[in-house]
């Protein structure tokens, strides 16, 4: 596992991120899908987002009887940490209790780009498996902040 994440940032011309520092945003990812708020889809996603300070910060989807109103994990986690003051995201870790893996959702991508040109995205499904991305993977050709 450490060294396919390894092998994958430096593919990306990523900085290293050390081994504690992923494990500990996986397992922030896991803890945070049980704090879910699904009981229409009963699909819970946990995120948690790895910034440039070091510091990682949590979320999980939260639903609503007018459907269209739901929050992604991935958007919440992103939105808590710029209230903390973050603006740059250096990793992202999706988790689900399912056998298949999550997917960040379009909407979820352009928001993580808001954050980062591109960074690393660590995909975990029920079993503890992982998938390991990118931002550029997941949104190619993409829009950012610097085009305005
Ligand atoms: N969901 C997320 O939280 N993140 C994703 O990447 C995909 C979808 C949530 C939204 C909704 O609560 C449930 O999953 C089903 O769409």
């Amino acid at each position: 596992m450490g060294k396919e994440v390894r092998q994958k940032m430096e593919q990306m011309g990523l900085e290293d991120i050390s081994s504690p520092k992923i494990n500990e945003l996986i397992s922030q990812s896991q803890e945070a899908y049980k704090k879910a708020y699904a009981p229409y889809s009963q699909y819970q996603v946990g995120a948690a987002v790895l910034w440039d300070s070091g510091q990682i910060v949590a979320g999980c989807n939260v639903e609503n009887a007018s459907y269209g109103l739901t929050s992604c994990a991935e958007r919440n986690s992103i939105f808590h940490g710029v209230f903390l003051g973050e603006r740059k995201i250096k990793a992202v870790a999706i988790a689900v209790p399912t056998d298949a893996f999550p997917s960040p959702c379009g909407a979820c991508r352009q928001v993580i780009r808001e954050f980062a040109q591109d960074c690393l995205v660590i995909l975990v499904n029920g079993k503890g498996e992982r998938k390991i991305t990118s931002l550029k993977e997941l949104l190619p050709e993409s829009f950012g902040p610097e085009y305005l």
